[in-house]
């Protein structure tokens, strides 16, 4: 199993402490998430702090946009360095061309979907993707209850996947422990996004290390 684990639970205070422990872990990505205020009811940080950020991380950086009209901001994120911009298919008017634009930019294209919002919007689009990012809580917050009808989501996505061709990696983002990540590993996921398990363990580095063993 691949592992992203979210800054957003991370000590804000000491993001260096943090960010070494990343470092020295196994996971596979940094996930960073920006919210605006106006896309979800909640603002994080921006990119000042994750310029800061990608000079000391060692790890691809995994960035998901919880904000309106994303195509705006693919410049800047990839001025980070990253990996992967995910935009969420609720925010963008224009999903096919804002892939297009991002993959012009030389990042991996990833969609995610809000717990609402079907798996079977994608089939137009599935092809295009480097990744799918399912929403298993509502986004905005880390240390919410996973939803649980995510684990049928997978097993779509998986299906819709396996008919199209299309090498879209499953990532999951919310809820997620070593329960929920075990019942995510056997629907199908193959990326587990983590904040507040990770970051409020006494050891982050070996729950890590647990996911990835999934
Ligand atoms: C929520 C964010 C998540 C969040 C997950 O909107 O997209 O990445 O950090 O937090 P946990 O793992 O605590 O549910
Ligand atoms: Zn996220």
């Amino acid at each position: 199993m691949k592992v992203s684990p979210s800054l957003l639970s991370a000590d804000f205070a000491d993001l260096r402490k943090d960010i070494e422990m990343i470092n020295a872990s196994e996971c596979d990505y940094l996930h960073l998430d920006v919210m605006d205020g106006v896309f979800v009811p909640n603002i994080s940080f921006g990119f000042p702090v994750m310029k800061a950020v990608s000079k000391i991380c060692d790890k691809p950086l995994d960035v998901h946009l919880m904000i309106v009209e994303p195509q705006k901001w693919i410049p800047q994120v990839r001025d980070l360095g990253a990996e992967i911009m995910n935009v969420h298919q609720e925010a963008c008017l224009h999903l096919h061309s804002c892939v297009q634009q991002i993959h012009a930019a030389g990042m991996k294209a990833g969609v995610t979907l809000c717990p609402a919002t079907p798996v079977a919007t994608l089939t137009d689009i599935i092809e295009d993707l480097d990744l799918v990012l399912l929403m298993s809580v509502n986004p905005g917050f880390g240390g919410q209850p996973f939803i649980r009808h995510t684990l049928r989501k997978v097993e779509e996505l998986r299906a819709l996947r396996d008919a199209t061709g299309s090498k879209a990696e499953i990532e999951i983002d919310g809820g997620v422990n070593l329960n929920t990540g075990r019942e995510l590993a056997d629907a199908g996921a193959e990326v587990l996004v983590a904040g507040s398990y990770v970051f409020g363990a006494d050891d982050p580095k070996a729950t890590i290390a647990a996911l990835k063993a999934l």
